[in-house]
């Protein structure tokens, strides 16, 4: 199984980063090959809608640090998205990079829900969300929002790991279960998409 975990916050040691950390380390005790990228170190732009993707071109034609991140999801059985809430959302890091994999879907996503997307179905996608405020309502459309997009894209299993009122570096790590929890689907997701294969 191929992890690609990205990570969404400027923090490298915050409480999505631990939770990222163990999900990795879980599945790559597993057998998975693992690769994690940290998107703030990427010069990287958003998505010019220049719509190149859906005419000339099969793929993103902006060449930055997102390009060969963009081709290790068309690689990758899982893909790991790792973020803390701001404003009620995913980071900017993150949101620059989900906006590029409009490259994802073809000329046709909108009429032809049978061909949406150029990657290869069966991917899984893994949310691990890290937020400040305690109510688990709050900001809690972040998830299927993504999940409904990705869907289209070809990710036909999604998880969800939400940690709700964490707010300083190491609350993640403290938080009884939480990061238990994050190796145990890490490890369910390995077994379940075979190992090291
Ligand atoms: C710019 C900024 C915006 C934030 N916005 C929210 C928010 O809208 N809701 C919330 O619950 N927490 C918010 N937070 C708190 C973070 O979600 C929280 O500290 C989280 O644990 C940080 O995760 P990290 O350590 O992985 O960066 C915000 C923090 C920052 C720095």
């Amino acid at each position: 199984m191929n992890v690609l975990c990205l990570l969404g916050s400027p923090r490298k040691k915050g409480n999505s980063a631990d939770m990222a950390r163990a999900f990795c380390d879980a599945a790559a005790a597993a057998g998975a090959n693992v690769e994690s990228v940290y998107l703030n170190g990427l010069d990287a732009q958003g998505c010019q809608a220049c719509f190149s993707c859906k005419g000339k071109t099969e793929t993103c034609v902006l060449d930055d640090g997102l390009t060969p991140v963009l081709a290790a999801v068309a690689a990758c059985d899982v893909l790991v998205l790792a973020t803390p809430v701001y404003f009620g959302e995913v980071t900017a890091q993150l949101k620059t990079f989900i906006d590029r994999t409009f490259s994802f879907l073809t000329p046709d996503y909108a009429r032809n829900k049978d061909k949406r997307s150029r990657l290869t179905p069966g991917k899984t996608l893994v949310m691990l969300l890290a937020q400040g405020h305690p109510r688990e309502d709050l900001f809690a459309d972040i998830f299927p929002r993504y999940q409904y997009f990705y869907n289209w894209m070809g990710f036909t299993q999604s998880h969800l790991v939400r940690a709700c009122g964490i707010y300083h570096p190491g609350d993640a790590a403290a938080r009884d279960g939480l990061l238990d929890q994050t190796a145990a689907l890490a490890r369910g997701l390995t077994a379940a998409h075979g190992g090291g294969r």
